[in-house]
């Protein structure tokens, strides 16, 4: 299995009060599912996202990744597993506004050493597969909402991740160009990308595989 989680826990401890945000969440995902993750506003959701994507680690319990016990990593070994092994998709696009449309999608191989020429002919290769070959010299704020989604699915699918984390990604978008989205990332799950997708909305949740529940930080299946 790709992604297995035993009692893991996260707890913010905050000076007002320590919030427990996950409690004993044992999970297992194997490589080419699609996992819906859904719950409340506060249940935990982008929590268990974070950490499933290395930006953030559990306090107790263990997270293991393709076999490898995360905790033990050092912040060296988990960037570069991030780098190399997960794109994100969240609701805020999260651009970098100074840069075009080619040079975002081209950032995170940037990280890897890669030439200039290559990322940017790889970043273009992905542009193209999400429709926006004709929009590679726009910046963020030259595009629509969708079409900045559409960049950040571009610069996810340039790094050729293995797991696509998707936060709401259609959250501020409309509904036509929700979809839009909704059917690109089911597309790249069937070329065998393994999606775990957060979501509110039923119609979107029902294109997933698997439902995964989430409650006041607690994960019930179904
Ligand atoms: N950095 C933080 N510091 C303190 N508490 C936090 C922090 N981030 C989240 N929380 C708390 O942890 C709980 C879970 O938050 P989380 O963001 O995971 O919820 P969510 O399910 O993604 O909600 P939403 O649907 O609104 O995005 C909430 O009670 C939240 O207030
Ligand atoms: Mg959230």
């Amino acid at each position: 299995m790709l992604i297995e989680t035993v009692n893991m826990c996260r707890i913010y401890n905050k000076r007002s009060g320590s919030v427990a945000a996950l409690t004993d969440v044992s999970l297992t995902i194997e490589q080419g599912e699609f996992a819906v993750l859904t719950g409340a506003s506060g249940s935990g959701k982008s929590t268990l996202m974070n950490i499933l994507g290395f930006l953030d680690l559990p306090d107790s319990g263990s997270y293991y990744f393709d076999g490898k016990d995360i905790c033990a990593m050092s912040d060296s070994e988990i960037s570069r597993i991030r780098n190399l092994r997960i794109g994100f998709v969240f609701q805020s696009f999260n651009l970098i506004p100074e840069l075009t449309a080619l040079e975002n999608a081209a950032l995170p191989l940037e990280y890897r050493g890669i030439p200039r020429k290559r990322r940017r002919a790889i970043a273009a290769e992905a542009l193209n597969t999400v429709g926006l070959s004709h929009r590679l010299d726009h910046k963020p704020y030259e595009l629509s909402g969708g079409q900045q989604q559409r960049v950040a699915i571009a610069r996810a699918l340039a790094a050729d991740p293995q797991v696509i984390l998707a936060d709401e990604p259609c959250g501020n978008l409309d509904s036509k160009a929700g979809g839009e989205i909704m059917r690109l990332l089911c597309e790249l799950n069937r070329q065998g990308k393994t999606l775990i997708l957060i979501t509110h909305d039923e119609h979107a949740a029902k294109m997933g595989s698997r439902l995964i529940k989430i409650k006041d930080g607690r994960v019930y299946e179904g």
